[in-house]
């Protein structure tokens, strides 16, 4: 792998003290201004930037692009810190079971759940997919479920960031398809594509497949009429310790929540409250933004998606709920290593751990000229303006050492963006709307193919591929996506091209 030591100017020597000296003096130092120019968007289109190969800085996986490419420790961590990612790697694969069961480590499964493992949905700690057909197991996607505020008291407490959503009164926060042996399970989603066509501006034509979403054979009777549905694939898991670590008021310092700028891009930070830290926090996870940290989301899921109680989470059911009343009887996991939970404070760290450290992959090809055309038009079409090349990430104590202090390129600005009817799923998420959704990383995203064997893209995977993924972009993003269907083919290849680099 090389690395790029250009340090012909004071700009470069700033630059690399961000991105190759941790905590070191000379990025303590660095002014204001100068640290803005290093984060601003490039104008030269001649050659790659700057560290522009090393996407998660020095936490970037330069050693792996085969299917383990998104199963790779930060590069930089200590030796004592790649045993807890190992040791939390086992964790993360760990197939829980039906309690009782002579395993008192790994017993508690549900009573309902969506799948016995993170690994499961997070396949290869990359991305989940849909079914490959309706009788197919959902597994790696499901669909969250909720009804409308219809109290004040409700009302206030998504305002004051308290709450996400009201649950359906039976069935919870989310459809589990799958429950343990005597249960019954929620039911069965079931998707129908119907297709839509569209021509690119040189006349020629390609077809987007527009889902719709139904649950079938519900087990606990029926939903309630105004119940709402938002369906979600596994999001990939790489970098996500560093998105942690970007500071608070650099992602504010983007948003324009009323557009005063006048680009017709706003960008809405989004609150929620945070079990880990019993405050309200700025949210950085989930398609629409759900969660605040990794310790919050990945709790959430032990408890939702695996029905397995831990410290932030202690019902033993997960998300049963009081009219499931079986559900709430069932035999918890409990009287194990875990004491009164099902999975302990210990097994959540070296998840927590290993969640915070699957490092992104390294740039293909950054200096290929289709690349770097394909990077120019990705700028001129304003995809960047939601899309933010570049961060820094904080440089303090309470940063973990290999996360701290780096120059890091995740193509997101972690903000909210209304991205018009054809994305919506019409189900606020706490202040997010029914068209809001959270601008998507794109590092790692050309590895897809090779880790997942599939493309598909998008919060619930109705993109086939990339092309079908930009041409889906509406609302705040309608004139970027028209910039990319008016292209002519080999402008749009050339940006596929970035994309598949990055
Ligand atoms: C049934 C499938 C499923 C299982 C099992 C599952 N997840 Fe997820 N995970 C998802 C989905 C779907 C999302 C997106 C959630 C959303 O948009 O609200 C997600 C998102 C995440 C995120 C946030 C990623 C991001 O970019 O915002 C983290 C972290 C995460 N999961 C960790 C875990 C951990 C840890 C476990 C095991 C304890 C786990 N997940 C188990 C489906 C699953
Ligand atoms: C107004 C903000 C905005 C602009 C402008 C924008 N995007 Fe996006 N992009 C998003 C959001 C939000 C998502 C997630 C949407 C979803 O999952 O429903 C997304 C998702 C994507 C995805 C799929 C990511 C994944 O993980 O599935 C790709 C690829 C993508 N954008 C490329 C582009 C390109 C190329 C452009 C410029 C032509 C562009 N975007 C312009 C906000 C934007």
């Amino acid at each position: 792998m090389r690395i790029i030591l250009r340090v012909s100017n004071k700009i470069n020597i700033v630059s690399l003290a961000i991105a190759l000296v941790l905590a070191s003096p000379a990025a303590a130092e660095m002014t204001a201004e100068e640290r803005a120019t290093i984060l601003a968007p490039t104008t030269d289109f001649s050659a790659a930037e700057l560290h522009e190969n090393l996407p998660g800085g020095l936490a970037t996986n330069t050693r792996r692009f085969d299917r383990e490419a998104f199963s790779q420790p930060s590069q930089n961590m200590s030796f004592e810190g790649r045993g807890d990612f190992f040791i939390g790697n086992g964790f993360f694969k760990r197939l829980w079971v039906t309690a009782p069961s002579s395993t008192t480590s790994a017993d508690g499964l549900g009573p309902l759940y969506n799948a016995r493992a993170c690994q499961r949905c997070h396949l290869k700690d990359g991305r989940g997919h849909p079914p490959a057909n309706n009788d197919d197991n959902a597994v790696s996607m499901f669909l969250r479920v909720s009804i409308p505020p219809a109290t004040d008291e409700q009302r206030q407490a998504i305002a004051d960031h308290l709450i996400n959503i009201v649950p359906e009164p039976t069935y919870g926060g989310q459809l589990q398809d799958i429950a343990i042996p005597g249960h019954a399970a929620e039911g069965r989603m079931v998707i129908e594509y119907t297709d839509e066509e569209l021509t690119f501006a040189d006349g020629e034509p390609v077809t987007l497949r527009k889902p719709t979403y139904r649950f079938a054979d519900p087990g606990y009777g029926p939903l309630r009429e105004d119940v709402l549905f938002s369906p979600r694939i596994a999001s990939p898991m790489i970098g996500l310790g560093l998105l942690e670590a970007i500071a608070e008021e650099d992602i504010l310092a983007a948003a324009d929540p009323d557009d005063v700028d006048g680009d017709g891009i706003s960008g809405v930070p989004k609150y929620i409250w945070s079990r880990a830290q019993e405050r309200v926090m700025l949210a950085r996870f989930g398609w629409k933004l759900g969660n605040p940290t990794i310790e919050d989301q990945s709790s959430d899921a032990m408890a939702g998606d695996i029905g397995i109680s831990n410290p932030l989470f202690p019902a033993h059911g997960g998300d049963c709920t009081a009219n499931q009343p079986t559900c709430l009887e069932a035999p918890a996991g409990i009287g194990g290593p875990g004491g009164d939970l099902e999975a302990s404070a210990e097994v959540m760290d070296k998840i927590f751990f290993y969640s915070r450290h699957l490092a992104v992959p390294a740039r293909r090809q950054v200096d290929d000229p289709l690349v770097l055309r394909g990077k120019e038009l990705f700028y001129q079409a304003s995809c960047t303006s939601c899309h933010t090349p570049k961060h820094a990430t904080r440089n303090d104590e309470d940063v973990d050492p290999a996360l701290r202090g780096q120059l890091i390129w995740p193509y997101t600005d972690l903000l909210l963006h209304d991205m018009g009817e054809g994305l919506a799923d019409g189900r606020p998420e706490g202040t997010a709307s029914g068209s809001e959704w959270r601008t998507a990383p794109l590092w790692g995203i050309g590895m897809t193919e090779k880790v997942n064997g599939h493309t598909f893209f998008l919060h619930d995977g109705r993109a086939r591929n990339l092309t079908e993924a930009i041409l889906w972009h509406g609302g705040e993003a309608m004139k970027a996506r028209e910039t990319f269907r008016t292209m002519d083919k080999p402008d749009r290849e050339a940006l596929i091209a970035f994309l598949k680099s990055l």
